[in-house]
């Protein structure tokens, strides 16, 4: 969607805080020890005491409210009764909507903050967030972004997830602009205009270029190497862009 108006600004502002709140949650929650099932049942709470509803469950029937990626899980992981352990890698990723806006974020972090090599892929993929956000501006080129994204994990020896992407958001959970990749795509012409809310979510990982999809019909995972994601929805303006999914409470792991 387009913002118009102060009343679309304040209702994005409002969706886009209450899904990163609940993700600074999730991430303070997810210590050793706990499921993603027991996670993903704090998470409903979570949103409900909000008056939001869980985007992925009510947009596709996802069986869950957030979607938790594990391990080797890229993205849209189920909740699952695994037992979270130090040093686990772990994606959570909240999309919501309130009174028909909608917002999208998630994060790839190390449980129980371990040092680890997969530690160092998610410092990496949020300084390529930060990097593909300074680019997104009106005017410019939508592949912009993914040469931000691909240029940065040529410099570090990582590799980038060619079929998951950004998009569009507000509105609807998924909607135009449609694909925003972690890579140039050179025959891509669109631009980004004034106003446009967009999910940026770069997706790099220390060796998969593609993923696969599980038997489970939700999960999609790579069989040998770990990906991490980052990702917030955000407003496109001439300047850098208006970030709506910054958290407005912390909360103590
Ligand atoms: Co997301
Ligand atoms: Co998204």
């Amino acid at each position: 969607m387009s913002i118009e108006n102060e009343n679309q600004f304040k209702k994005m502002l409002e969706i886009g805080s209450i899904v990163a709140n609940c993700l600074e949650y999730l991430k303070a929650e997810a210590k050793e020890g706990i499921t993603t099932l027991e996670l993903d049942h704090l998470a409903e709470k979570f949103l409900a005491k909000y008056g939001a509803v869980s985007a992925p469950r009510s947009v596709y029937n996802f069986p869950g409210f957030v979607c938790f990626s594990h391990e080797r899980e890229v993205a849209h992981g189920l909740p699952s009764a695994k037992v979270l352990r130090k040093g686990d890698l772990l994606n959570i990723d909240v999309s919501a909507s309130k009174d028909g806006y909608f917002a999208d974020n998630g994060e790839s972090f190390v449980v129980g903050n371990v040092k680890n090599k997969k530690r160092v892929l998610c410092q990496h993929v949020k300084t390529a967030l930060e990097l593909a956000l300074n680019v997104a501006r009106t005017g410019t080129k939508i592949n912009r972004v993914g040469l931000a994204v691909e240029q940065y994990a040529k410099k570090h020896n990582l590799t980038l997830i060619r079929d998951l992407g950004g998009h569009g958001v507000g509105q609807a959970l998924h909607e135009e602009p449609e694909f925003i990749g972690s890579f140039c795509d050179p025959r891509d012409n669109r631009t980004f205009t004034e106003n446009t809310v967009v999910a940026i979510e770069p997706f790099l990982s220390n060796g998969a270029h593609y993923i696969n999809e599980s038997d489970d019909g939700w999960t999609l995972f790579h069989d040998r190497f770990y990906s991490v994601q980052k990702e917030h929805t955000v407003m496109v303006r001439s300047d850098k862009p208006f970030i709506f999914t910054r958290p407005t409470m912390s909360f103590v792991s």
